[in-house]
């Protein structure tokens, strides 16, 4: 089935190989992409070949494998810079995921705030980006607001402007909701904070997977995602960060690479981005993240888009006619996340039922307490989409729902 924008699902999905495997006995259907998307043979092949042909450590050898390894490396981030929109590939910093992203930027650039000083939030982010200033909060006395949503379930941006003042020095926000769908206007939130001369840090988890980001067309100051759901392996992300800033962050960690000069009195450190990537980096990782921008980029966004938002209203359609159901969150502009509950059916035996018929969905509170406590629920269930995902897993996604009920008897 070709799209619009002219992306053939089928074609697509012949390029992961799991998409093949059979799960209880039923072709499996993956909708847990949110959480972790699959991999592309191009992915696979890139790795394994660095792997088979070209590995030695980096950044240290005069050896040819050496040479061939940090090629590879820095190669991949430059992909990564060129896909976020980077003025340099220096302002990428590997790191582990967004969450060690956002770590680095709480525990580096956090180390010159104080008490008196403020950093504003929202209640629909991921753990990743409350924890690490809550933990830098207790560490420096500083303080943490959160901006609530309106009740159409987005981010009530007049309120949240109500909370930025002269107090505020970072103003964190998530492009898109691992729950909710909703993609929040990150520029908007940028301005706000940099007019009261804060810093704007955008997780940007849920967006990178979805399209081209652009940080200088966002405006913010610190960009972070993951390379897992965006068709990249686990055990790497990105941090952009603008290069002044960087430049007068201390390091995160200590040790290997990061160095410039180590004295028994006392160290200096590498360049930036090196400063930030102490010890042996996971240089295969970032081998497969770039063959990851390299095939996303050849399918292009805009047919990934298209593709998603067919999907998504196909979804929402069908979803919504069943009796019981209740969508989590806005039904109209959303990305391809879609959080819900089924009658009184609890999301972890729903998500076990569906399994049992090959269905992946996820279940829980999704690293978003604080979002389920403003709901008034402590779990959902959430399927999500990505490029490969078809209508038909739709259809088995709906039938399987309605196996379910029958298994709980129907609903009142
Ligand atoms: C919005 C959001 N932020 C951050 C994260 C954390 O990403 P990672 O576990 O790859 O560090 C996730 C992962 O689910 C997410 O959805």
């Amino acid at each position: 089935m070709k799209t619009m924008a002219g992306l053939d699902v089928e074609q697509v999905r012949a390029d992961f190989p799991i998409l093949t495997r059979m799960v209880h006995g039923y072709p499996l259907v993956y909708l847990d992409s949110a959480a972790s998307s699959q991999k592309p043979r191009a992915v696979i092949d890139a790795m394994s070949d660095y792997l088979s042909a070209h590995h030695a450590n980096v950044h240290r050898g005069a050896h040819e494998l050496s040479v061939e390894a940090t090629d590879a490396y820095e190669g991949a981030r430059a992909k990564v810079a060129r896909f976020v929109g980077a003025s340099r590939p220096e302002e990428i910093v590997f790191t582990r995921g967004t969450t060690e992203a956002i770590n680095l930027v709480a525990y580096a650039w956090g180390r010159s705030l104080g008490p008196g000083d403020e950093i504003v939030l929202t209640i629909m982010e991921h753990h990743s980006n409350i924890v690490p200033w809550q933990l830098l909060a207790e560490r420096s006395g500083a303080t943490i607001r959160y901006a609530e949503l309106t009740l159409g379930a987005r981010l009530d941006v007049g309120q949240m402007a109500s909370l930025i003042g002269p107090a505020t020095k970072l103003v964190g926000v998530t492009h898109v909701s691992n729950t909710l769908g909703v993609m929040n206007p990150v520029a908007e939130v940028a301005e706000l904070a940099h007019e009261a001369g804060a810093l704007c840090l955008v997780d940007g988890a849920q967006a990178a997977p979805h399209g081209a980001v652009d940080v200088q067309a966002l405006g913010c100051d610190f960009y972070a995602f993951s390379a897992h759901k965006m068709c990249g392996p686990t055990g790497i992300g990105a941090l952009w960060g603008r290069s002044e800033l960087l430049e007068a962050m201390p390091p995160f960690q200590g040790g290997g690479e990061m160095i410039s000069e180590v004295r028994l009195e006392g160290s200096t450190w590498a360049p930036v981005p090196h400063k930030f990537e102490a010890g042996t980096p996971a240089i295969a990782e970032a081998v497969g993240f770039g063959a990851a921008v390299d095939y996303l980029e050849n399918i292009g966004f805009d047919a990934i888009r298209a593709h998603e938002a067919e999907i998504v209203r196909y979804a929402l359609s069908r979803l919504s006619s069943l009796d019981g159901l209740r969508i989590v969150g806005p039904t109209e502009n959303r990305l391809g996340v879609v959080s819900f509950t089924y009658g009184d059916i609890h999301p972890h035996d729903l998500a076990t039922i569906l399994d049992r018929r090959g269905v992946a969905i996820r279940a829980g509170h999704h690293c978003n307490q604080p979002l389920m406590d403003h709901l008034g629920v402590d779990a959902t269930a959430r399927a999500s989409f990505y490029l490969y995902t078809s209508r038909a897993e739709i259809d088995a996604l709906i039938d399987a729902l309605l196996v379910a009920r029958d298994l709980f008897g129907g609903f009142d």
